[in-house]
């Protein structure tokens, strides 16, 4: 049975997902053509948005991940991540643009953000495909942002439920039957 039966809406079409990619690819073009700038993807969400919109940039660039995982308790106001993955090169001196799936509470990346700046890049940027705005905690924005969207738990296209549903091509709402969501923030 297809796992697009788990869906009840979607909330951004593949056609949606094609062009904004492309959008956001020239925004990078347009301010890192020639700069050299160094990719930084955050596993595992990251991972069909990047593979997108890099076939989208032609210029010449660095492309690395990290993978992080939140410490314990996710409201801890710390918002410590631990990171299981981190760059194989130096950043120091580049100019570093942070792609993310979602910025959600904002703890991952104002934490990565930090981390990162302490090996002295030029600078650090962010693009997120997705932004949910009304739920962040931390103090951070993004540079470039796909979509900015209400508060509304989001699967596909690389974000995933419980490690589900990160192959489909779209954005969706999970049917509630198939969200325990917990109470956590
Ligand atoms: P933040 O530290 O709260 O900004 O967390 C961002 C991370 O939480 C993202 O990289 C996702 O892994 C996860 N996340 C936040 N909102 C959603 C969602 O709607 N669907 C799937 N994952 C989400
Ligand atoms: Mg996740």
């Amino acid at each position: 049975m297809s796992i697009t039966n788990d869906i009840e809406s979607v909330l951004v079409s593949e056609e949606e997902l094609r062009k904004k990619v492309r959008e956001l690819a020239a925004q990078l073009a347009r301010d890192y053509e020639g700069k050299n700038p160094f990719f930084v993807g955050v596993l595992k969400g990251c991972f069909v948005f990047m593979a997108d919109i890099m076939r989208d940039i032609d210029f010449y660039c660095d492309i690395d991940f990290m993978a992080v995982s939140s410490y314990g308790d996710q409201t801890t106001s710390t918002g410590a991540v631990k990171i299981t993955k981190d760059l194989n090169r130096d950043i120091e001196g580049r100019h570093v643009v942070i792609i993310e799936d979602i910025l959600d509470s904002g703890r991952t990346l104002s934490y990565l953000k930090k981390y990162l700046m302490n090996r002295k890049p030029a600078s650090i940027r962010i693009c997120t495909l997705l932004d949910k705005p009304s739920r962040r905690k931390a103090e951070i924005e993004a540079e470039y942002v796909g979509f900015s969207i209400e508060d509304a738990f989001v699967v596909g296209y690389g974000l995933d439920y419980a490690e589900r549903y990160r192959n489909l091509p779209f954005i969706g709402i999970l049917k509630p039957e198939y969200c325990k969501q917990t109470s956590e923030d």
